[in-house]
Parts: structure tokens; sequence; C-alpha cells
């Protein structure tokens, strides 16, 4: 009888838990195309796979009349589940409960299930709607961002950290998913910012939308700061089931090996999708869907700097991470984002044990004084820096251009490619056949009596010397000079011998990349 009454006590403490902030907060959240933050969560998880933790933590704030206000769960849902059978810990805030705001039991909540994931080496994925930092609170609250941020960064590079942003995301609720791998966000849901248009107006006089200043397709185009965007929750969750697919639980493991697929060819036929004109571009996503398994490419940061292409695919079931210059955008140049977006990237892939494959077509770094004065030279210098720490497999294909310092950046042998392969089409030399002409046979083009005559015809010479890939090959920066049509047979058999590559950097505490 008494373990009837306990039960039912407890069933009664669950449904006063399980109400959030009530039906009138809940109400307002769906008016909106918002999940709750449970209803998110099974969403995203496998079913009936999630099982709850803390659920009857609760604040033991006294500031600002706190004492007299009950906040379930503290505003955030925490625990464990699977997806796709992998196991993950997540946490969701909840907006219906003082606008998911952060004190210091919500966390505290939020600290023990990063800690969790650390121990159990999983994955967390964090669901993220908040206020910021709850204003009551004070440093308390300070402090518990302090405690989350240090833990993204210890965790960075062991787990995988996924922020998923649901919801209106200011001040320090921005800063943990900053600090994590992968970034969703959802069209009309999503917004992010240090400081709201409000707090702008005031200080600075400046007018914006919410949606405007820090709306998804803001930080999907413009800053960078997502890398994936999508059209609604659902298909954001999809999103991520694909991502957990592609990589490890964690950096002591490799990604799930899935049964080999061939490329659809049919749709995606190698020989037919590189113009024979080197100043013709065309799409390298499409290349890549000629190489990899089932032409099943994940593209990430799809809308970013989209002059480089990076994503996950699979090589003979084998995630592999796909690095790619994009003729089709500013000729496939590498510039400031370009080479955030790259480098970044290459350091996820070279952490989580993902071997790099790099497909190389491009003029070099972009030119010009917005670029110089934006720091190209500080951010280009990135993905050098990136590509020569990396010790996982690397492999590259030179499709055409290969100039300059783009040749050394797109991971040459220099930066320890450990096999390079070069289309014959490749050209790798200091700079374009016209550019070069000009500059080395300036006198000679000047005094000629017909002057464009003898342009063309030295662009003619530089080209039959240099626009090839066989000086490279003679000197054995090149491994080997391959037809299209073989790239994938090659790069899997590089992948095979590479399997138990070694490779032990110089001892130190850590480097100092050009952050
Ligand atoms: C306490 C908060 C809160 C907060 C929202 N609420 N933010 N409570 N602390 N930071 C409460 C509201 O009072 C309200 O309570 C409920 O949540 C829902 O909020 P609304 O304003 O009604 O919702 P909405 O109109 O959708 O606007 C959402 C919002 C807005 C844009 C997020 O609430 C807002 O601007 N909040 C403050 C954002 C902010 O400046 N945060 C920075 C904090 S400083 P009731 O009881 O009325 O339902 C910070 C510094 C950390 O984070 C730095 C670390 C590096």
């Amino acid at each position: 009888m008494a373990l009837k009454r306990k039960t039912s006590d407890l069933k009664k403490r669950m449904r006063n838990a399980l109400q959030g902030g009530g039906s009138k907060a809940i109400e307002k959240q769906k008016a909106i195309g918002k999940l709750t933050a449970r209803e998110r969560i099974i969403a995203l998880l496998d079913p009936r796979s999630f099982h709850e933790y803390d659920i009857f933590v609760e604040h033991a704030a006294h500031d600002f009349d706190m004492d007299k206000k009950r906040l379930p769960g503290d505003g955030v849902v925490t625990g464990t589940g699977t997806i796709s059978g992998h196991p993950v810990c997540i946490y969701a805030q909840d907006f219906t409960v003082a606008g998911g705001s952060l004190g210091l039991a919500h966390a505290k909540k939020i600290t023990k299930i990063m800690d969790h994931a650390m121990k159990l080496g999983v994955p967390i994925i964090g669901i993220n709607d908040s206020g910021g930092a709850r204003i009551q609170e004070g440093v308390n609250s300070l402090a518990g961002y302090g405690e989350i941020f240090y833990r993204n960064t210890q965790a960075s590079g062991v787990i995988p950290q996924i922020s998923v942003i649901l919801g209106p995301c200011a001040g320090g609720a921005v800063y943990s998913p900053a600090l994590t791998d992968f970034v969703f966000v959802v069209e009309n849901i999503s917004k992010m910012f240090i400081t709201g248009p409000e707090v702008i107006k005031t200080t600075i006089g400046e007018v914006i939308s919410m949606e405007d200043l820090g709306g998804a397709r803001v930080h999907a185009e413009t800053t960078g700061n997502a890398h994936f965007f999508a059209m609604s929750e659902q298909e954001c969750f999809d999103q991520i089931k694909e991502l957990i697919t592609f990589i490890p639980w964690n950096n002591q493991k490799k990604a799930d090996a899935f049964p080999k697929k061939a490329p659809r060819t049919r749709t995606y036929n190698i020989d037919g999708i590189v113009p024979t004109d080197p100043k013709q571009p065309y799409d390298v996503r499409h290349v890549i869907k000629s190489i990899c398994d089932d032409s099943d490419f994940f593209e990430v940061q799809e809308l970013f700097a989209a002059n480089i292409v990076i994503g996950f695919a699979r090589l003979k079931g084998e995630t592999v991470g796909f690095v790619a210059n994009q003729p089709l955008v500013l000729a496939g140049v590498l510039d400031v984002d370009s080479s955030d977006k790259a480098a970044r990237f290459i350091r996820y892939c070279d952490a989580f044990n993902i071997p790099l494959v790099t497909l190389v077509d491009l003029p070099g770094y972009l030119p010009g004084v917005d670029q110089e004065h934006a720091g190209v030279i500080r951010h280009g210098a990135k993905i050098l820096y990136a590509y020569s720490e990396a010790t996982v497999p690397k492999l590259t294909v030179v499709i055409r251009k290969a100039y300059g310092g783009g040749y050394i950046a797109m991971c040459s042998h220099h930066l320890r490619a450990d096999f390079v392969f070069a289309w014959p089409t490749a050209e790798i030399a200091v700079m374009g056949p016209e550019g070069a002409a000009n500059i080395i046979f300036r006198n000679e083009i000047k005094n000629a009596e017909n002057p464009e005559e003898v342009r063309k015809q030295k662009v003619k010479e530089y080209k039959d010397k240099f626009a090839n890939p066989y000086v490279a090959a003679a000197h054995g920066y090149i491994d080997a000079v391959i037809e299209p049509n073989d790239t994938r047979r090659m790069l899997i058999h590089a992948l095979e011998i590479s399997s138990n590559k070694q490779e032990t950097p110089p001892k130190k505490k850590h480097g100092i990349p050009p952050f």
C-alpha cells in the first residue's frame, strides 16, 4: 500500500515537472512553429531511447522574488539516448520556463551531462533556446556559463559536440555553440547574437530586426557561425541523424564502416564533368559524387564561402573528409572565409581520425585590397597550418589549375600529403600562363611589331612548357598522373595502404596556429 501511495506521488511529481512553463507558455512556443524541449529530444532520438535525469532539480535563488518562483527542471531537460543505435548525451533548454535562461542549477544540469559525455566517450548534443544569463541570478549565471565554456574547450577534439539553435539565443547562450564542432540552424526559428536589437539601438543607435541581425540565413551564409541550415525543425533533426552516421563517437575510434557501394556513374560520369577549357567552370560536387560511395556527399557549410566545398563521404565504406576548390564560385580561389572554413574542417577530420581527400583546381589566393586588409595573410596561413599539422592519411588529386600559393596550400606533398595524383589536365605552375607571359616576356611583347601576336605566342610557349602535370611529376611532387576514371580506384588503394599510418609530431605542449 505504502509503495502504491509513493508511486502515485512520484507520478504526480513527474506530471508537474513535465508541464514545464505551463500551457500558456507552451501555446506561445507552438504558435511560432516551435516544438517543446522534450518533443525536440524525442523527435531527434531513436524511439523510446530517451532517458531523462535530474528532472526534479530546482534553483535555490532568492533575490528579485526568485524564492517565490518555481521553475520546473530549472528550464533545461537533460538525458541520454541513441541515434541510429549510437549513444549520445543530450540537453534541451526549455524556453517555456523563464525563457530558457541560464541560472546556476540549469548550468549544473548541463555541465553534469557534459561530464557524462566525456566519461562515456559519446557525442554531446545541445539544443539551445535561451535568453542567456538569468538576470536575477547575477554572477552565478555567469559562473554557470564559464563552467560550460571550460568543458566545451576540454571536450574539443575528444568527443563530437553538436549545437542546435532553436530559438532566440542571446548573450552567453551563443558562445557555447561557437566553441562546438557543428552548429545547426532553422529558418525563422534560430537567432543568435551577443547583444540584441534593443541594446544595439540604445547603445549605438543602429536599428535592425532580430532576423537581419542574427537569423538563420545570416549565420549560414554570411558569418559562417552555422554549419547546417534547415527549413524546419524536423529537417534539422534529419541532418543531425545523417551527420552522426559519418563521425566516430570519440577521438579514440573510427567512424562506423558501411557496406561498399559504387558511385551512381550514370548521373555523375567523371569523364564528362570537367571542361577541357581551363577557364570554363564546373561543379566540383559532381566530381566528388562521381568518386564516392553511392554518390552520397554530406556537405558542411554549403551556403558559406562556397568557393570551397567541404563535407563527408565514404570510399569503400570508410568515412573521408573532402576538401575541394569550387570553380563555380570565384573560380575556386582561396580567400579569408574559405581558408577559415577549410582549416577548421581539416582540424576536425584530423582530431577524429577521418582521412582527408583534397581536390585541387584554383588560380591561387584572391588578390585585392579588401582581402589584404581583411587579413588574408593570417587567415590564409590557417589552411597551411591545418594541413601541415594533420597526421591522418592525406590524399590529393590535382584536377586542373594548381597555381602559386594555392598549389602549396591545397595539401601538396610539401605539406606532407601521403599521395598526390594529377589528371592529365592538371596545370601546376607559379601562376597562370597569361599572367606569367605578361611578366617574364614583358619587354619582348612591348617592343614587338605585333605585340598581341607575340603575347599569344609567348603564352603558348609557357603553356606548353609548364601548364601540365609532367614538370611536377618529373620532380616527384606528383606520385602518379592518372586518368580521371581511375581516381576512385587510386584513392581507395591509397586509403587501404595508409590504414596503419603512424606519424609522431615533435614534442610540444601545443602549437600556436594563426587563429
Ligand atoms: C531572465 C529571462 C531572460 C533572462 C528571457 N527571460 N530572457 N529571464 N533572464 N536573460 C524571461 C522573460 O522575462 C519572460 O518571462 C520569458 O523569459 C519569455 O521571454 P519573452 O521576452 O516574453 O520572450 P520573447 O518575446 O520571445 O523574447 C525572447 C528574448 C528576450 C529575445 C530572448 O526575452 C530577451 O531579449 N531576453 C534578454 C536577452 C539578453 O539580453 N540576454 C543577455 C543576458 S546577459 P515571463 O515571466 O514574462 O514569462 C548574458 C551574458 C553572458 O547572457 C556572457 C557570457 C559570455
